[in-house]
């Protein structure tokens, strides 16, 4: 405790019922507890855990589809020698116990087990679709373990049926990754789509928060179509 105006005082943290009810449950009724034992919480890191995504197409033909994932807190606390290069942490991305799901539910095996030199398993899916040997289409998205569901919508929504960047874009999304064993859709799809998914015998649930947020360009007649997805604060397109 201090002055805020010389402290950075986590006060939505500190009077979030969140907070309240951690600090509720180490209360016992029938004993007191040493002050010793009665320690402030941890607050949480300032700063979001998003995996980010960005397109670009130029009239040259340069494109670019770039993902990177901070995957919950940035940074590892070790410096690349030499480098001056931070590098980030993405462990959790491995199957840390074989069979037990990760920060997204995926549940991985012995071949993505942590090990020394090797890479991580990834969802991050940036996409370029190439007609005629041309730049089509360009997108990719954040979504952990939704990425590939989501990237593959945008991709299936515009070659197989028939839509513009912005109506693949903003069409709702649906995801299924094997386990848990249940279609996850979001809130909005329609509903006769809903009953012939669980007539086949689906477990459908319904998404509390949105899939995915893909920042896409199409090239079409000359002419290039952006389309930014507001599933996330922060989206734009930008043409010059
Ligand atoms: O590479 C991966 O699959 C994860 N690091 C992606 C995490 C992610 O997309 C979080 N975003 N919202």
């Amino acid at each position: 405790m201090g002055d805020p105006d010389f402290n950075n005082i986590p006060i939505k943290w500190l009077t979030s019922e969140k907070y309240a009810k951690q600090t509720m449950a180490q209360i016992t009724m029938d004993k007191a507890r040493s002050s010793k034992d009665v320690n402030p919480g941890t607050p949480p890191l300032p700063e979001s855990p998003d995996t980010t995504h960005f397109s670009v197409m130029d009239k040259f033909g340069n494109v670019v589809s770039n993902t990177y994932s901070l995957n919950y807190s940035y940074g590892s606390g070790i410096v690349a020698k030499g480098t001056g290069i931070l590098l980030n942490n993405v462990m959790d991305d491995f199957s840390a116990k074989p069979g037990s799901p990760n920060g997204y539910g995926l549940v991985g095996g012995e071949a993505n087990a942590i090990a020394p030199k090797k890479r991580a398993l990834s969802s991050m899916t940036p996409t370029i679709v190439m007609k005629d040997g041309k730049p089509f289409l360009v997108t990719g998205s954040p979504g952990g373990s939704r990425i590939i569901t989501t990237v593959m919508q945008v991709v299936l929504n515009v070659i197989d049926h028939d839509m513009n960047i912005a109506e693949a874009t903003h069409a709702k999304r649906v995801h299924h990754q094997w386990l848990p064993d249940q279609i996850l859709i979001e809130p909005g799809l329609n509903k006769d789509t809903i009953q012939l998914l669980k007539a086949k015998g689906h477990k459908v649930v319904t998404s509390k928060n949105s899939m995915g947020s893909t920042q896409s360009i199409m090239y079409k007649d000359g002419y290039f179509y952006g389309s930014a997805d507001t599933r996330r604060p922060g989206a734009a397109v930008i043409g010059f």
